[in-house]
């Protein structure tokens, strides 16, 4: 695996396998790598010729007082675990490579990104689209992977993507959860063990949203009346949202007639956890 830490030594690199006319999957993270994020990679190296993963903490998506300073972080151990997997290329860049001094260039999708997490963390969108059109400029990619998990984000960045008329396919793989159902998460990490036993009202809450669906209740506010009410019983749990929306504009729904997206995000101690669930109506 070649580990690259210069935006121009990674456009080299590429335009190297471009010219052997090979194709490039590309996974962007935060690092701190888990199942979830090697179920991308695996996806990544099954299906182009080759994979590039970088590990960037972004700043620019931590508003101020969020967790980017204590972040969970370790270079050595995600490095072995890509070489282990087989991963042709790592790009880490420094924070002055990826925001040089002076950067002052933004992107939005301005109606996605104040709704669900937009609104306690308002900035938050900007700079994911921010940082991955310029990590998919670096590394021009054929496919880019992401994970369901972040569903907003996965919508936001379609759109960006369509939006800007890159030529990247945004490809989005389900949610990858522990065995008692809590969805995998680098900010897991914050939990105690306590607290890790909270956290699953998260996934608790979202199985009981489905399996009231499947009952064939319709009514969005009932479904999510019962999941706010299973969250105030958790004494260590603190709701941020709990909604049912359109899988493509996020935009609220009220009576859930085809398949629709329940998201939540739920604080517990020092993590601000999220999850979300498809919902699909029976015929
Ligand atoms: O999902 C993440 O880990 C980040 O938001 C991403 C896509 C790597 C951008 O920093």
């Amino acid at each position: 695996m070649k580990t690259l830490t210069r935006v121009i030594q990674v456009k080299e690199e590429i335009r190297d396998m471009r010219s052997q006319g090979k194709t490039i999957g590309f996974v962007p993270t935060m690092g701190y790598l888990h199942e979830g994020h090697l179920n991308l990679i695996r996806e990544s190296l099954r299906k182009t010729d080759v994979t590039v993963v970088s590990i960037f903490v972004n700043p620019a998506q931590f508003g101020p007082g969020e967790d980017f300073a204590r972040y969970p972080r370790n270079l050595e151990r995600d490095s072995e675990i890509l070489k282990k997997e087989g991963v042709d290329c790592l790009f880490v860049p420094g924070p002055e490579e990826m925001f040089h001094k002076g950067h002052n260039t933004y992107v939005d999708v301005y109606d996605l990104k104040d709704k669900l997490c937009g609104r306690s963390r308002p900035t938050q969108f900007r700079g994911v689209c921010t940082v991955v059109l310029k990590l998919f400029n670096i590394v021009g990619p054929d496919v880019s992977y992401f994970g369901q998990k972040d569903a907003q984000q996965a919508i936001i960045l379609k759109r960006m993507v369509e939006d800007l008329n890159l030529d990247v396919k945004i490809d989005v793989l389900p949610i990858a959860r522990e065995e008692d159902g809590l969805a995998l998460s680098s900010r897991n990490e914050y939990l105690n063990k306590e607290e890790r036993k909270a956290a699953l009202v998260l996934s608790k809450g979202l199985k009981e949203a489905q399996m009231m669906v499947e009952k064939r209740e319709e009514k969005s506010e009932a479904i999510i009346d019962r999941v706010k009410e299973m969250i105030s019983q958790e004494p260590l749990a603190k709701m941020d949202y709990v909604e049912i929306v359109d899988m493509d504009n996020l935009d609220p729904v009220v009576r859930i007639e085809k398949e629709t997206l329940a998201v939540l995000a739920v604080f517990v101690g020092k993590a601000r956890l999220i999850d979300n669930a498809i919902l699909r109506p029976k015929e």
